[in-house]
């Protein structure tokens, strides 16, 4: 679970805002069932293991790898959507929380659920049956060298894909060659099956895909349709102008920034006026947009009053991270 601390005017005015103190904000959601819940396809024991060490390491290694840091404040997607630009240690903690919790939710504990028409429907146009996927996905299983995740992705396009990461990498961080929304996520570590499969992976990916949630599954697919960033145009634009002068700073080049920071400011304002796509969060949507304005306002205003780099850079930044939360918005469930 995501919570985001509220940002008031004066905290975003304040140059010092990076050294503000957050407490850790990723927490694992509770299982939903038992440790026991599954017998004939996974065993308590790799359960339990699997949730209280595996994964309660990852969390808490992410949150011990941004505490006092912007990241804080960021959504899980928005972390992920950037991640080129963070740690190795962030990359691997962030993915492991951000899959082990979709994986906890991928499993069914009662009786089998029957999936959306919509869903059966696009698997039946794609794969051309559920058997088709599966046949898919255990290739996929079976080809991910070493440890990795197998998944079905809803790509930019809107087209169902199976596609496999390596590590604790995922679909949604700019680092791998096929993104998209991942509406199904097995874990394929050895930790995830060894103790009763042993070196069978085949094996245990073809129990799991059998106890399947697919009424969690079918409501992920709905989701995923309906995320349309790359049809807002005025975040496209402002989205240009952010990366022509961001990216520059970074490397020591103030330039872009100095010549472009009226327009970043005049961009951030057409956002506020253009129709979000979503009809999801659009209020918290419009919320980061007042304090992207707000920020891109002080950004011109302190370049005008040619304020040093030191600032200009804290100020940049700011901005960066508070378009990549909109990003995150866009993507969130
Ligand atoms: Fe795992």
């Amino acid at each position: 679970m995501i919570s985001r601390p509220i940002i008031t005017k004066s905290v975003l005015l304040s140059a010092a805002l990076f050294s503000i103190g957050v407490q850790a904000q990723f927490k694992q959601t509770p299982l939903p069932y038992s440790y026991n819940a599954f017998p004939n396809v996974i065993d308590a024991e790799t359960m339990e293991t699997h949730y209280t060490k595996h994964a309660a390491g990852y969390v808490s290694k992410l949150n011990a790898a941004i505490a006092n840091t912007p990241l804080e404040k960021q959504s899980m997607e928005a972390i992920l959507a950037n991640i080129s630009s963070l740690s190795t240690e962030i990359r691997n903690n962030a993915g492991g929380h951000y899959n082990h919790e979709l994986y906890w939710k991928m499993l069914n504990a009662g009786n089998p659920i029957s999936m959306s028409e919509n869903l059966k429907n696009e698997i039946i146009k794609e794969f051309g049956s559920i058997e088709g996927l599966k046949s898919k996905m255990a290739k996929a299983s079976a080809d991910q060298f070493g440890s990795g995740w197998v998944w079905l992705i809803v790509s930019p396009e809107k087209k169902l894909l199976v596609t496999s990461t390596p590590n604790q990498d995922n679909p949604l961080m700019d680092v791998v060659p096929v993104r998209g929304i991942p509406i199904i996520g097995i874990d394929v570590w050895e930790h995830a099956y060894y103790l009763k499969y042993k070196n069978k992976r085949a094996d245990y990916f073809d129990a799991v895909f059998n106890i399947l949630n697919w009424q969690e599954i079918s409501s992920r697919f709905k989701d995923a349709l309906g995320t349309n960033s790359e049809e807002w145009e005025s975040l496209e634009k402002f989205h240009e102008v952010m990366a022509a002068t961001f990216h520059p700073v970074e490397k020591g080049n103030y330039s872009p920034l100095k010549l472009r920071a009226g327009e970043l400011a005049k961009r951030a304002k057409e956002l506020q006026n253009s129709d979000i796509p979503s009809s999801q969060n659009k209020t918290k949507l419009k919320a980061s947009i007042q304090k992207l304005i707000m920020q891109t306002d002080l950004l011109e205003k302190r370049v005008k009053a040619k304020a040093k780099d030191a600032e200009l850079k804290s100020l940049i930044t700011n901005t960066h991270n508070i378009f990549h939360e909109i990003m995150g918005l866009c993507k969130e469930k």
